[in-house]
């Protein structure tokens, strides 16, 4: 229910799957906490305007056509940023200007614009208009930091990565390896650092800063964070807390899945995803489905389409491989992953560490098989392996012996059951948290404040 006339904020999500959720959830929170939302967006992966009767939705053009498919490649995957920076500028600035004029006949005048911290072109916008802006790091605090610390990374040596180091502690951040830091191994240093540069100034340059995580987990990166950062800084998180049903979707998500976890054993199953956005070789699928067969465990798989590039979906398993497993297994396109994860027969997620799914996970004491794949992800996964201890890294090639390991190691073995133990303490905290008085909770009060006062 929304208070009458506490303002309106604008959100401009970035168009992948990963950083649209995030967005639609604090679109979420703020219209819970009074103010109207609009929500600009491009017309590449837009939301779904239906399932959120209560906002007001604005697409831009994007330069993009209709087909565009997005690229596990890191690298293309920073041009493509830098391509929809440049490329919607101008729109976000045509759109914004005629929200500003319309408003002003508006009972709720417009507090702030709230956008994506890799939409970095948006604070020149927001300058031009006078209009606050608040960015949203949909990753957690370390990651962050590291990102933002890559030039100095690369000046004092530790970057590119050294084989004979990768194993050994970065000495500023011992909780993590020199190969954790390594988000991608940029094919342009200098454009890759520039991209970095001008992602942290325009964040220094904004009124503020949302994460989505919450203080008790990272509380050793908060103070080297505002050191970096001198604006104010939020932490709300986990979003997905406040309104769980994921409508942000923008695959279909199959909700057989959860007719199937119903018939099954409680913490039989190992729940498999690797995202929206990786990708695998066809070598490397064709382990990860021996791996689950010869694991003799129950498992549910998401095959996105796309996942290994070039094919359509099923077809590259061996002939046979669908009857062997049989009612063991359950594969789809897309899962319901939040509900997949609050299943009682959900025993472990064998996940590429992305922060949403990381979260997710941790929030339903599910421990974790972590198979990063570039960027933030290394960082989640040496955190759920090595310093909260809730999960096992895949850290080699991948192979169906290692990966049966793993599985046994969680779903089998002692070490499984002290992990969920150590996971449903971070849970409890998490939801510690979220209650009165919880550290999230306060933050949100502050975010509210801090806009009011805009
Ligand atoms: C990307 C980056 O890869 C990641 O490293 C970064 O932290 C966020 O942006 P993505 O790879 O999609 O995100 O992973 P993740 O952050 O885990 O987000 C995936 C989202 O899709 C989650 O909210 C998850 O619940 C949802 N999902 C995933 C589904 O709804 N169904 C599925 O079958 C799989």
């Amino acid at each position: 229910m929304k208070l009458k006339g506490r303002g309106s904020v604008i959100l401009f999500p970035l168009p992948f799957q990963g950083h649209i959720n995030p967005m639609l959830q604090l679109a979420n929170i703020l219209h819970e906490r009074g103010f109207s939302i609009s929500i600009i967006h491009t017309r590449f992966n837009s939301p779904n305007p239906l399932n959120y009767p209560l906002f007001r939705f604005y697409p831009i053009p994007d330069g993009l056509s209709e087909n565009h498919v997005i690229s596990s490649d890191p690298n293309r995957i920073v041009a493509f940023v830098k391509f929809l920076n440049s490329n919607c500028q101008t729109p976000l600035r045509d759109c914004l200007a005629k929200l500003i004029s319309t408003s002003l006949e508006d009972e709720d005048p417009i507090a702030c614009l709230v956008t994506d911290a890799l939409w970095y072109s948006t604070q020149a916008v927001a300058d031009d208009l006078k209009l606050p802006r608040i960015v949203l790091r949909t990753s957690n605090v370390s990651s962050f930091i590291v990102l933002s610390s890559m030039s100095l990374l690369f000046e004092k040596g530790y970057l590119p990565l050294q084989d004979s180091v990768a194993e050994m502690e970065v000495p500023e951040l011992p909780q993590f390896r020199f190969k954790d830091i390594a988000m991608l191994e940029a094919s342009d240093r200098e454009s890759f650092l520039q991209f970095i540069e001008i992602l942290v100034q325009e964040t220094k340059a904004s009124s503020g800063i949302i994460l989505n995580s919450c203080e008790d987990l990272e509380q050793e990166f908060l103070s080297k964070l505002s050191l970096l950062f001198p604006i104010p800084v939020f932490l709300i998180g986990p979003f997905h807390k406040y309104f769980p049903a994921s409508s942000s979707s923008l695959l279909p998500q199959d909700r057989t899945c959860i007719s199937w976890l119903d018939k099954q054993q409680p913490n039989s199953v190992i729940y498999v995803s690797f995202g929206s956005v990786a990708a695998i070789e066809e070598a490397d699928f064709l382990e990860v489905a021996w791996g689950l067969a010869n694991s003799m465990q129950a498992f549910l798989w998401v095959v996105r389409p796309g996942l290994v590039q070039g094919s359509e979906w099923l077809e590259l398993l061996p002939n046979g491989f669908l009857e062997m497993v049989g009612e063991r297994a359950h594969i789809v396109k897309w899962a319901p992953q939040q509900e997949v994860l609050a299943h009682p027969s959900t025993g472990a997620f064998w996940t590429h560490c992305g922060w949403n799914s990381t979260l997710e996970s941790l929030c339903e004491g599910v421990p974790m098989i972590c198979q990063p794949s570039f960027g933030d992800q290394k960082i989640d996964s040496r955190f759920v392996s090595h310093v909260w201890r809730v999960g096992v890294h895949l850290e080699f090639k991948i192979e169906r012996g290692e990966i049966e390991r793993a599985i046994r190691r969680l779903m089998v073995e002692p070490e499984g059951q002290e992990m969920r133990e150590r996971i449903k303490l971070i849970k409890d905290k998490i939801n510690l948290c979220l209650k009165l008085g919880g550290s999230s909770y306060k933050s949100l009060d502050n975010l509210v404040i801090y806009i009011l006062s805009m």
